[in-house]
């Protein structure tokens, strides 16, 4: 019977573009995918757009689009980006389609009659951009995962019965394989073992998302929706025959990759939903680190993304797929730069695979008119060639062994020691020598010399597949082999490479970078930074998902952005006097839909404000707060009342204000500058 293989990707939410950092979860699977197929496993690779929630009905809000129009816009995004890197899903599951959402809705049901959910009310603080409850929190703390200010949210709530799952949780991680690698199991174990409380599963203060089955004033929780993707895509919860059918065959999942930062979600709530569910639980959860660039994570947040398209503009999809994979250590961080991107390029695939291929193929077809020549008579063989062929034979056991437990990197490393060593092999042996005298005996060693080149190339470009699928599929043809997607790969060895075999048209597949691809690179995506935003997506740095934001991103912020002939000098700034003050008091200005009423400490005095933030903040969430406030404003009236400065929010077209406030702990009164 054939082995099946379920591999996926976390849904991405619609809520930023993709990015180098989304390319980087789809590559990894991409390629783990790509070699189950060819090891004969019945594949199927899912991927998809995680659509609903709070986060993305904000985004939607501030975009002046509805929440469905704008998800429509940003996943149709990810799936022509993946086509276009030729990513190899077999599905694309989007949590706004009918079948996802009955699904959800037989699931969210099934918990329930097996009496894990209940109804209860909740008092505590939300990150909407996490999605998450946050323990312990007080108003005006920071999520302790992204830093932003949390937001009270107190409601009616159906419950989880998570904590009724900590034993067998426990008993699921001492399965070493369950979660990888080692670091992120320990950290969950002690996260568990620490206590598990119940969770809050529906919301009912915004309705964008499922409505839940029988009580359609609650929508279920985004982290729910969404995690129930991976079996709802593959036929959970459907009537169909053919659905139930695929269900049973692939559920659990064999591989379900991961970002670090939502570890907790995918290996303590996921598995309890499904053993809640009566579910068997995936096989191994994998989480990748990040990838940094100029020194933090790459996020839309933080406005420091690279864009996939100009990588493939410049240097193509595989360069970016061998790239991160062989530079970051898989699990850890790793910083991408353009410089390090190039120098790979030009040293491991121009010089590296495409060097070997090009000077291996191009002998042949001097020497042996395009044929793969016979490695003849014993007399003509020597140990270099032995070697290589057994340097051939511990490079697939090896490379395997290395793949298939994630390390990609180090498995890389190896298929490429073997490629510089066919490298020495070729210099040492001369070909080119050999090719200039025609005696029998040179032509016989000069067969076997390229013979061996041969060989050794097939077998790294079959080894390199499924990382760079595009040019491997070249060398093959080139080597007259046909379609790569058709090698067997767990039969893979030395010495297939059939002889006389005739060549196909030879031509460079990674040609040489020049310095300017650098520069390049680098100008494409400083045009996109500074282009005017028409759109809303990119401008939703501060005004989208996130309760608060820094002053440095109110900055950063395109609509903010001063034109150039429009500077002021830092004596201009210092007349502003910003200083951090605390909200004491809180309360709506009767009859006054914007307008809140504010006692504001600022250290030396307690000031009046009024603010019109009422439509974003309910007074509750503010007090305790500290916010920013421009404390040399001039007084001025308003309904009768005098506001005494003014408190510093962001502010977009069609948005909500979105105070400004700080990530770590400052007094108050101090002044800003
Ligand atoms: O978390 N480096 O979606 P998402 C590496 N919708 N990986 C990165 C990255 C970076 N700089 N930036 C993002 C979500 N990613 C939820 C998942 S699953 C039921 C719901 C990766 O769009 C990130 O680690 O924020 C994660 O694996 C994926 O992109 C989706 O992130
Ligand atoms: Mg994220």
């Amino acid at each position: 019977m054939t082995r099946k293989f379920y591999i996926t990707t976390p849904i991405y939410y619609v809520n930023a573009r993709p990015h180098i950092g989304h390319a980087y979860t789809t590559i990894a699977c991409d390629t783990i995918a790509r070699r189950q197929r060819l090891l004969g496993a019945d594949t199927f690779f899912l991927t998809g757009t995680d659509e609903h929630g709070q986060k993305i009905e904000r985004a939607a809000q501030a975009a002046g689009k509805t929440p469905q129009q704008y998800a429509d816009e940003i996943s149709a995004e990810f799936r022509q980006l993946w086509k276009r890197m030729g990513i190899s899903n077999d599905d694309f599951i989007r949590t706004t389609e009918d079948r996802h959402k009955k699904r959800v809705q037989e699931l969210f049901r099934k918990i329930r009659d097996n009496g894990y959910i209940y109804k209860g009310t909740y008092t505590g603080q939300y990150c909407v951009s996490d999605e998450l409850y946050v323990d312990g929190a007080h108003p005006g703390d920071p999520c302790p995962t992204c830093g932003r200010i949390t937001e009270t949210v107190h409601e009616e709530n159906y419950f989880f019965k998570l904590s009724a799952f900590q034993d067998k949780l426990l008993a699921l991680y001492a399965n070493p394989e369950f979660i990888r690698p080692e670091a992120r199991r320990n950290e969950v174990i002690s996260f568990v073992r620490s206590g598990l409380r119940d969770q809050s599963i529906s919301r009912s203060t915004f309705i964008w998302g499922i409505p839940v089955p029988d009580d359609p004033k609650h929508v279920i929780y985004v982290w729910l929706d969404a995690l129930a993707n991976y079996i709802t895509a593959i036929g959970y919860g459907s009537s169909h025959a053919g659905a139930q059918e695929a269900f049973k065959k692939f559920w659990p999942a064999d591989v379900q990759m991961i970002g670090k930062e939502i570890v907790r979600f995918h290996c303590v709530y996921w598995p309890a939903f499904l053993m809640a569910a009566g579910l068997p639980v995936p096989k191994t959860i994998v989480a990748h680190g990040w990838l940094l660039f100029e020194e933090s994570k790459m996020s839309k947040s933080r406005g420091n993304i690279v864009r996939t398209e100009t990588i493939l503009d410049v240097l193509g999809a595989d360069a970016l797929r061998y790239f991160l994979l062989r530079e970051v250590v898989f699990g850890q961080d790793g910083s991408f730069s353009f410089d390090a991107l190039v120098q790979r390029y030009n040293s491991d695939l121009a010089n590296g695979l495409g060097n070997l291929a090009s000077r291996t193929l191009t002998m042949i077809n001097r020497y042996f008119k395009g044929e793969v020549p016979y490695p003849s008579h014993a007399a003509s063989k020597t140990a270099a060639d032995d070697a290589i062929a057994n340097a051939a034979r511990n490079t697939i056991r090896e490379f395997g062994t290395l793949f298939d437990q994630f390390q990609f990197s180090r498995a890389l490393e190896v298929a490429w020691a073997l490629i510089a060593s066919v490298d020495k092999y070729i210099v040492e042996n001369e070909p080119w020598a050999l090719g200039e005298k025609k005696d029998e005996d040179s032509r016989s060693r000069l067969a076997t010399v390229l013979y061996t080149a041969a060989e050794a190339l097939r077998i790294a470009t079959a080894l390199a597949y499924p990382v760079m699928p595009d040019a491997t599929a070249k060398i093959w043809v080139q080597l007259g082999l046909g379609d790569i997607k058709k090698l067997a790969l767990d039969e893979l060895t030395w010495g297939q490479l059939p002889l006389g075999t005739k060549l196909g048209e030879v031509q460079p597949v990674f040609p040489r970078a020049d310095k300017s691809a650098v520069e390049r690179m680098q100008k494409m995506e400083e045009d996109q930074r500074a282009a005017p935003v028409v759109e809303a997506p990119a401008a939703t740095a501060v005004t989208t998902g996130q309760p608060n934001a820094t002053p440095t991103s109110t900055a950063a912020a395109p609509a903010a952005a001063p034109a150039a002939n429009d500077k002021i000098s830092i004596d201009d700034f210092a007349k502003i006097e910003l200083r951090v003050g605390l909200v004491k008091v809180a309360e709506r200005v009767p009859k006054a839909d914007k307008l809140l009423r504010l006692e504001i400490d600022i250290g030396t005095e307690v000031r009046q404000v009024l603010a019109g933030i009422a439509e974003a903040y309910a007074p509750e969430t503010l007090v305790g707060r500290k916010v920013v406030i421009v404390a040399n404003l001039a007084p001025r009236k308003l309904r009768g009342m005098e506001s005494n400065g003014m408190i510093v929010a962001a502010s977009l077209e069609g948005g909500k204000p979105v105070l400004a406030g700080f990530l770590e702990d400052v007094p108050v009164g101090a002044r800003l500058k």
